[in-house]
């Protein structure tokens, strides 16, 4: 596996995270849904679109700090929620949130996280968002809002776009589905990568920790994972939102909307903010790509929504692309889970290290040291297609 100070790039994180985990755990990060189309075109989205540089301005230092309702970070991007983390590194989700906050930015406990709320609030007082999974049961829901709440997260992701369970072919074919049936030669991969092998026989088994304590007393790690695929998914309606939006003081955001229309619709049911996202192609294979419909989003909201986005951003230049384009903020994924996975904390401060130091050049490259000077400058990137 690649040194780390030898990573240069987004690249050289996801074949090292290759090379550390086994199949069943990497293709469950790495992979897309149906044929990895969404997956492979988020990816030509962003290729497609190019920046028109200025030159002759003064680029001796950038400026990248961001405000969103009130609270300025350091960046333009944070860390996206994203399940399972611990099933790639024992404490990979705090490692992750205390990079973050180390950095400055914020982090997305997922609803299919392997800490709890609390010990995430813990390790990154004041950056911590939490992500909501909406449960069968409304009772879970509430409770675990207002864990959230008590243990100081003032913003509130609730993930829209999994209505069902996607047809994810790789894990399909591992058998990662619930309740998991890994065949021998699976195992067999798996005891070719014995520092993964090791560091889970150490932890006993990741489990969806935010879980655990409706899933019965003493439930285990199976029982609590059995609970969880009875409460999700579940399918949430404009209706459903409602008792979200009156039971969350905070700041709400809806994560996964693609069309103009939901995005007026969600700004008139009180949402602060939307993230703009296909999940990273992991749920509609024939999805648009969420940058497409980024300008068209945009239009129809003007400011009545904080605008963030995520899905295939690899490059600090992607970032700078979306902020052109009408975000205000945008979400990194498998590059941070791939980061955590091969190199544990340091990789993790590595990963937005790396982004940052892009973002720092493009600035650069492109005569804005302020980033605040790109927000919305359409004329700043032609789409080649
Ligand atoms: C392994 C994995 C697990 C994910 N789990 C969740 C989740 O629990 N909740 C959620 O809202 N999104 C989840 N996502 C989607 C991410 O939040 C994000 O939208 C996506 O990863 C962005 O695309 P990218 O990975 O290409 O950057 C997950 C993504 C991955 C790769």
């Amino acid at each position: 596996m690649t040194k780390l100070s030898k990573v240069y790039n987004t690249e050289d994180l996801r074949r090292a995270a290759q090379a550390y985990l086994p199949r069943l755990v990497w293709d469950y990060i790495a992979g897309g849904v149906d044929d990895e189309v969404a997956l492979n075109y988020n990816r030509e989205a962003w290729d497609a679109l190019k920046l028109v540089p200025r030159y002759l301005v003064d680029v001796a230092s950038t400026d990248t700090r961001t405000t969103l309702w009130g609270h300025t970070w350091k960046s333009c991007f944070g860390i996206a929620p994203m399940g399972l983390q611990g099933f790639a590194r024992p404490g990979a989700d705090g490692m992750l949130a205390a990079a973050a906050a180390r950095h400055g930015i914020p982090f997305v406990l997922s609803g299919a996280g392997t800490a709890t709320i609390e010990s995430i609030t813990r390790q990154a007082p004041g950056h911590a968002w939490f992500q909501v999974y909406v449960a069968r049961e409304p009772a879970v829901t509430l409770d675990q809002l207002k864990r959230a709440q008590d243990s100081g997260v003032d913003v509130l992701v609730v993930t829209v776009d999994a209505p069902v369970h996607s047809k994810r072919e790789r894990d399909l074919r591992n058998g990662f589905v619930p309740p998991p049936k890994i065949r021998v030669p699976l195992l067999l991969e798996m005891l070719m990568h014995p520092r993964w092998c090791l560091s889970m026989l150490r932890q006993g088994g990741p489990r969806f920790e935010n879980w655990a304590p409706y899933a019965g007393k003493n439930a285990d790690t199976r029982a609590i994972a059995a609970y969880f695929s009875r409460q999700i998914p579940f399918i949430q309606t404009w209706q459903s939102l409602d008792l979200i939006r009156q039971s969350w003081p905070g700041k709400l955001v809806l994560k996964g909307i693609l069309d103009p229309r939901d995005a007026i619709r969600a700004a008139d049911a009180g949402v602060d903010g939307i993230i703009i996202s296909n999940h990273g192609g992991r749920v509609l294979d024939a999805a648009v790509a969420p940058v497409q419909q980024l300008p068209l989003i945009r239009a129809a909201v003007g400011d009545r929504l904080v605008l963030m986005l995520d899905s295939g951003l690899r490059r600090g230049s992607d970032m700078v692309k979306a902020l052109a384009l009408g975000a205000d903020f945008v979400w990194i994924g498998r590059p941070a889970f791939y980061a955590v996975a091969a190199y544990g904390e340091a990789g993790a401060d590595r990963v937005i290290s790396l982004f940052q130091e892009e973002i720092n050049l493009t600035l650069s490259q492109i005569g804005r040291p302020q980033i605040a000077s790109v927000l919305r400058d359409t004329s700043l990137v032609i789409n080649r297609c």
